[in-house]
């Protein structure tokens, strides 16, 4: 499996630093507030496992899954929630945990289902940003890095369901896509 990278494009060291950095600022922000964390699976999931057990103030976890790529590396811009919340969010203060953001059309779209169900407050917090490849324009409160438009994979984000379990962030060889 690591010998499918091409490149670590971030460690496991760089990553664990900036979980701790935006769960504190969280922590921060929503302390004697009713904090609820969504992860949007599956690609957030290790992302959000890591943030939620830096986070030290009361808050409770729920999940969403969302259609994007598929097996291809191309956005179909077709958006369809495949697994709704468990829980009403009404009252809530929301923070959605995102891998990537790409051109933004999945969050823009999710943000605005979210908006209508009555949240206190709907805030982003994605792992990673491709900044040039936006089309649709979305407020992240909470990044963790920039990287240029590259296919990545790795620390819960795939290719075709693969290299989730990798704990970094990399860029596959040519071969590995064939
Ligand atoms: P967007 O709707 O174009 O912003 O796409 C966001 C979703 O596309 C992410 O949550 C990922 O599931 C997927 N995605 C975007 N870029 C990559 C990538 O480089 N590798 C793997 N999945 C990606
Ligand atoms: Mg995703």
């Amino acid at each position: 499996m690591h010998n499918d990278v091409k490149e670590v494009l971030i460690s496991e060291e760089e990553i664990a630093a900036k979980v701790l950095e935006i769960a504190s600022a969280i922590s921060e922000k929503y302390k004697g507030k009713p904090l609820l964390v969504i992860g949007v699976l599956k690609g957030a999931n290790v992302f959000v496992a890591d943030l939620i057990r830096k986070i030290d103030i009361p808050m409770t976890l729920d999940f969403m899954a969302i259609s994007s790529y598929g097996a291809s590396t191309v956005s179909s811009g077709a958006v369809r929630i495949l697994k709704d919340l468990d829980e009403d969010i009404k009252g809530m203060h929301v923070v959605v945990v995102e891998d990537i953001i790409d051109t933004g059309l999945t969050l823009s779209y999710l943000t605005k289902n979210l908006k209508s169900r009555g949240a206190l407050s709907i805030e982003i917090c994605t792992l990673l940003d491709k900044p040039e490849r936006r089309t649709a324009p979305i407020e992240v409160h909470y990044k963790g890095f920039d990287i240029p438009d590259e296919f990545v994979v790795g620390y819960g984000i795939d290719f075709a369901e693969k290299f989730r379990n990798l704990p970094y962030v990399g860029v596959l060889k040519p071969e590995a896509y064939a």
